[in-house]
């Protein structure tokens, strides 16, 4: 009998019947429930890491896999117990923020914000507007996300560059950004919250990027120097869209919110209705190949 643990009822209920599971419902706040000790495969929040003492890890002496439900697992990284597999939930959440980033670009390219102040003012004021058709993007990260926007903006007429951690056939090298980023319009952040990559987008990057250019990050705030993008905005000479930011959530007197030519949500590029259907499809797939001795999907960590 595989004994896993999962945040809620709804969780439990969103896997289904599985034969031969037995499940523990533990969100990791408050005391630890009967059989935490028999739990082989943790179903982990993004905000458990916080709340899961280490004592409690320690004592889950049979745990051999988390499994964490976004794509980031930079808050669990560090506290992974040896010998436990860390899985994320690569996928699972990949095409509603690839949307919400191609939304985030269409949405100041077409200039909606003022057509929608127009609209609230009862005001018909049409005129021609900026468009992906011809605009050269440069995708910094080429993985779920990061293919899929591709895909998308290509299917607009945009042309696409990719630049990520291992150079290979159609996707550059990292320390070739001084020399790419003069050459695109939008750059569009899609890589993990590492200690490569923090700051990777600082003040000599956003001083490569040509004057009207786009910054677009729906990967992890931290990734950006807010101050030096903040300088920017001011300017005017740079837009941007934000699904992330540093810091989260962004206090009401940020000076963030008032800059020009910004567009921001607030971290909700996964955050679709049907987000859970997809994480738990996910996690009943992975319980299965636990359950069989087969390979996980989504290691990000042996534990070895
Ligand atoms: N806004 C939201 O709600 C939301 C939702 C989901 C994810 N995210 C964030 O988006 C990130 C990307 O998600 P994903 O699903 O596209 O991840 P993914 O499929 O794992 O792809 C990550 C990409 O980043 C590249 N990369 C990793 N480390 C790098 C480094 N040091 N320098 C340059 N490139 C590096 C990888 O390069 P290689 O291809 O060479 O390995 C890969 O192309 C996640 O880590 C998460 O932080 C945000």
């Amino acid at each position: 009998m595989t004994t896993i643990c999962v945040p809620d009822a709804a969780a439990a209920a969103a896997l289904g019947e599985l034969a031969g599971v037995d499940v523990v419902i533990w969100d990791g706040t408050g005391a630890a429930p009967v059989g935490l000790d028999r739990v082989e495969f943790l179903v982990a929040t993004y905000s458990s890491a916080a709340t899961v003492s280490a004592e409690t890890l320690a004592g889950m002496v049979r745990l051999q896999v988390i499994q964490v439900l976004s794509a980031g697992v930079e808050a669990w990284v560090d506290r992974v117990p040896a010998g436990v597999v860390l899985c994320n939930g690569r996928g699972v959440h990949g095409a509603s923020t690839a949307e919400l980033a191609v939304a985030g670009i269409s949405s100041l390219l077409r200039e909606l914000p003022r057509f929608h102040a127009d609209q609230v003012d009862h005001v018909w004021s049409p005129g021609l507007t900026d468009g992906l058709d011809g605009k050269r993007v440069l995708i910094v990260g080429a993985g779920d996300i990061g293919q899929r926007v591709a895909a998308a903006v290509t299917a607009f007429g945009a042309a696409v560059t990719f630049v990520a951690r291992r150079p290979r056939a159609d996707v550059h090298a990292i320390a070739e950004l001084p020399e790419l980023l003069p050459r695109h319009d939008i750059v569009v952040i899609a890589v993990p919250h590492t200690p490569q990559t923090h700051r990777l987008v600082d003040a000599a990057f956003l001083a490569a990027m040509p004057d009207g250019a786009m910054l677009v990050n729906i990967a992890r705030g931290q990734l950006v120097d807010t101050d030096a993008l903040v300088a920017e905005l001011v300017t005017g000479r740079l837009q941007a869209f934000l699904d992330v930011t540093d810091p989260e959530p962004l206090p009401g007197d940020h000076p963030l919110w008032a800059a020009p030519n910004v567009l921001i949500t607030p971290h909700v590029g996964g955050g679709t209705h049907r987000w859970e259907q997809r994480a738990y499809r996910l996690v009943r797939e992975q319980i299965v190949r636990f359950d069989k001795g087969e390979p996980l999907e989504n290691v990000v960590l042996d534990g070895y």
